[in-house]
């Protein structure tokens, strides 16, 4: 009717001010607090950037001594969350498991609920960064009937996330400082993105004065879907299903007939119309980890030969598309041993402070609810049928 702009898929539509992430979609570029993600991922780690993404500035050695120890010592859950797991299904998909525990934790932290208390908000985000690599490896021990492993507080946030995952009552597991490193590299990679589908979800619950659990339950529902954060786990299945170099043409055929449904996974983006910065480095990580291990993954030279022949091919050049963060990131984690259900449940425990700091800085600041309008297309006002 005039009145509103029609924006469907918000694709020109800025729903909030935020002085934490900054993206160039068309040259590649991605900053957190103004530093590049390239500079993070090389010198940084996962902690101390979900300090910066909190806080807004770099830890200095005391504060990140006391932030590490305050994430590294928090990461038990309460007994009772175990009853709460043992009622899903075996076979349950872990996202769906970590939807149901997240939501749960509000009925567990109650103490500490109130949004206006600026020490609940803190000790909140704490608590989620701290808790969610455990409940994580938690619905991946239920799936396979393995016992729940405990955190240990002397390992680091990546190293302790695969001991809880890995090790088992009759098997330490030795953690693999280099395995570590990479999984913290991952985590850190997704730390945050601006204001993409999941985290829009938990500003807009939010905005409603939700709490922070059931909040960030919402936005690791958003992060679910294929189109987002599921497209690691569809990455690796399209890789398997192709399973030779000799097939590629046909899976790029398939990309482009718009009769197919078909699209190339972990390939293209709302924002970068060039390079995603994280791909980069996820695809040297790539090498570095199966360097290490000692693996010769056929998926991976399908990969690398399908982004080549993508990266040539017009239909991809006309509409700039290139691969996303999810292309490569899928074979590192199948390379550590996970499997490919939890692939997107660590996309969401690396984006966990990134959802959580957006949480906060809408929070803290003078806001609205998020109310968007809808141009109505149904029948004019009709009266009821006479009996
Ligand atoms: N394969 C084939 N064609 C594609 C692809 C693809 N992966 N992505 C976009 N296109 C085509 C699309 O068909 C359309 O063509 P046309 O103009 O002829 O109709 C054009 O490119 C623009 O695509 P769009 O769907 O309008 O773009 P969008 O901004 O709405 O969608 C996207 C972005 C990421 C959902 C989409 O590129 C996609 O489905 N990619 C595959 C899934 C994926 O890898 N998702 C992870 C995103 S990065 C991590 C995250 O943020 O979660």
């Amino acid at each position: 009717n005039g009145i509103f702009t029609y924006d469907p898929g918000f694709v020109s539509t800025a729903a909030c001010e935020s002085a934490i992430t900054y993206i160039d979609g068309d040259k590649g570029v991605l900053l957190h607090r103004g530093y590049p993600i390239e500079q993070l991922a090389e010198h940084s780690d996962f902690l101390e950037v979900c300090y910066l993404l909190l806080y807004g500035e770099l830890p200095d050695a005391d504060a990140r001594e006391k932030f590490s120890n305050t994430i590294l010592h928090h990461t038990m859950v309460h007994e009772q969350i175990i009853s709460f797991l043992k009622g899903f299904r075996r076979d349950a998909h872990p996202m769906a498991i970590m939807c149901g525990l997240v939501g749960a934790l509000s009925s567990f932290y109650h103490d500490s609920l109130d949004i206006n208390n600026e020490r609940h908000r803190e000790i909140t985000a704490h608590r989620l960064i701290s808790k969610m690599p455990t409940l994580a490896a938690m619905a991946y021990k239920y799936s396979v009937g393995q016992p729940f492993v405990y955190p240990r507080n002397e390992l680091s946030y990546g190293g302790n996330f695969l001991h809880m995952m890995f090790a088992t009552p009759c098997e330490e597991y030795k953690v693999n400082p280099v395995l570590a490193k990479a999984m913290d590299r991952i985590f850190l990679l997704h730390a945050d993105h601006e204001q993409n589908a999941s985290t829009s979800t938990v500003r807009l619950a939010g905005s409603s004065g939700a709490n922070p659990f059931a909040c960030i339950a919402s936005g690791i529902a958003a992060l679910w879907g294929p189109a987002h954060g599921g497209a690691n786990e569809a990455v690796l299945k399209m890789l398997e299903e192709i399973g030779n170099e000799k097939h590629i043409d046909t899976f790029i055929k398939r990309a482009k007939d718009k009769d197919d449904p078909f699209r190339l996974m972990g390939f293209g983006h709302r924002v970068y119309k060039n390079f995603d910065p994280r791909a980069k480095v996820m695809k040297q990580t790539c090498d570095e980890v199966l360097g290490e291990l000692g693996i010769n993954d056929p998926l991976l030279r399908i990969a690398k030969r399908l982004e080549q022949i993508a990266l040539e091919d017009e239909y991809f050049v006309e509409r700039k598309l290139y691969p996303n963060v999810d292309f490569y990131s899928g074979i590192i984690l199948k390379a550590l041993g996970i499997p490919v259900e939890m692939f997107t449940v660590i996309f969401a425990t690396g984006r966990t402070p990134g959802w959580i700091a957006h949480w906060h800085e809408m929070i803290s600041h003078s806001y609205r609810i998020g109310r968007p309008r809808q141009l109505y297309t149904g029948p004019a006002k009709r009266d009821y049928p006479a009996k």
